[in-house]
């Protein structure tokens, strides 16, 4: 081994930190822990028939362009389902030249990031955001702004004041970063006005939105929001979308759209990353699109995913203490809801006892760019049964209680009747 290892290292490698999600999962793996910290789509989902059936069709009728390498750009084929997939559901006309087709959308994040960020530039996101987008800029260093979010997502008054004091130093973000459809971490879904607000101050201060749509198929209640991709219009809008959630994450796939000279760029990027997105998996789904198989499986999950949260929901409104403060958000889709504490209470502490009494969540201070929000959690509904989520739910309540007594001469945590 070479002597001063760490001296070789590049500045961007230096600022890389390990994720702290993969290192508290690490924790939850004990079988007998139940664990509400993990993102993953329950896998009884997946449509594993069809997709055997389709990966004979495919390597018999087009082998030897499935294994080979292919365009950066993405499989024309896949590309045309896509166009047609966004005209059909978010009412967007797109052309190939609109999109690139990625290794799902964490390289989507990496890619952004590779092409907008220098060290030091100003990136806007929401407090709380996604961890995964959080590690993706930081590693190119940007300088992350948090901006708070309500129930209707990311505060844009907050939002003003934070551009106009970039602006006043002669700075300007190079994106804001937003999930509007059941964001990861905290459930919650910008409105059409809220997101109409969004497009206007990006106008104003000539800011690019990425919007960042894992979820967005999956709505249990309410009324679809338009994306603001859709809304916006002109080509400010950055679409980062997924079949993570949708079909399964095993494939690794995704795709970006947005306007042209945006997408050279990613594409450009892309080719010293990885050459293309493997051609195979990119005959598999478009021909898994063609036959009609996708909207079916979006069905189904949607039904699965939606009886779970309404067990979650239920079972935090049957077992959690009554004490102020303690709240959580009800979210119309995705797969994950957040809960905030009273502000007194430490989650990163709670998360042990929660470990020692078998259950587990995320720490809400892993979304959080500043790390300072400490009194909050995520909980995800898609992985654990119906079952586990009651039972799991009760034994997060009961080490809620327990902290709140242990730290009973503070006020604001005693649990009331
Ligand atoms: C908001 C958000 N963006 C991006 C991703 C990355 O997903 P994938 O790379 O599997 O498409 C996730 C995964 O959970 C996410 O929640």
């Amino acid at each position: 081994m070479v002597n001063d290892l760490e001296g070789l290292f590049s500045t961007n490698a230096k600022r890389m930190k390990k994720s702290v999600i993969r290192e508290l999962l690490k924790l939850t793996r004990r079988p007998e822990i139940i664990s509400f910290a993990g993102g993953l789509p329950d896998p009884n989902a997946f449509p594993i028939d069809e997709v055997s059936e389709i990966v004979d069709v495919v390597l018999k009728r087009e082998g030897k362009t499935a294994l080979q390498y292919s365009p950066t750009e993405g499989d024309p084929k896949l590309k045309d389902e896509l166009i047609a997939y966004h005209e059909r559901e978010n009412g967007v006309k797109l052309t190939p030249d609109n999109i690139v087709v990625t290794v799902a959308s964490q390289q989507a994040l990496d890619l952004v990031g590779k092409c907008f960020i220098d060290p030091g530039s100003p990136v806007i996101v929401g407090r709380p955001t996604y961890i995964g987008g959080l590690s993706a800029f930081n590693n190119y260093g940007a300088n992350m702004i948090g901006v708070p979010l309500d129930e209707g997502g990311m505060r844009m008054d907050l939002l003003e004041v934070e551009l106009r004091k970039l602006r006043d130093a002669g700075q300007r973000p190079k994106f804001i970063y937003v999930i509007p459809d059941f964001q990861n971490p905290a459930g919650l879904t910008m409105g059409e006005e809220r997101r109409l607000e969004l497009i206007e101050l990006a106008r104003k201060y000539d800011v690019l939105i990425v919007e960042d749509s894992p979820y967005r198929e999956l709505r249990y209640a309410g009324e679809s929001v338009k994306t603001i991709y859709a809304l916006e219009g002109t080509g400010q809008v950055v679409g980062l979308h997924t079949f993570s959630k949708i079909l399964f994450p095993g494939m690794r796939l995704g795709w970006v759209i947005g306007d042209e000279a945006v997408i050279q760029k990613l594409v450009v990027a892309k080719q010293a990353t990885d050459l293309c997105t493997p051609a195979f998996t990119q005959a598999i789904v478009a021909e898994f699109m063609s036959r009609g198989l996708l909207g079916k499986v979006i069905e189904n999950v949607k039904g699965i995913y939606s009886d779970k949260r309404a067990v979650m929901l239920d079972a935090l409104d049957e077992h959690m203490p009554k004490m102020p403060g303690l709240a959580w958000t009800k979210p119309e889709g995705g797969l994950f809801l957040w809960v905030t504490l009273p502000e007194s209470m430490n989650a990163d502490e709670l998360f042990y006892d929660a470990i020692e009494h078998n259950v587990a969540f995320v720490i809400g201070s892993a979304f959080d760019c500043t790390g300072l929000q400490t009194n909050t959690m995520r909980l995800n509904f898609s992985f654990p049964t119906k079952e586990e989520i009651g039972e799991g739910v009760k034994r997060l309540a009961s080490v809620i209680e327990e902290y709140a007594k242990k730290n009973g001469g503070r006020k604001d945590i005693v649990a009331t009747p």
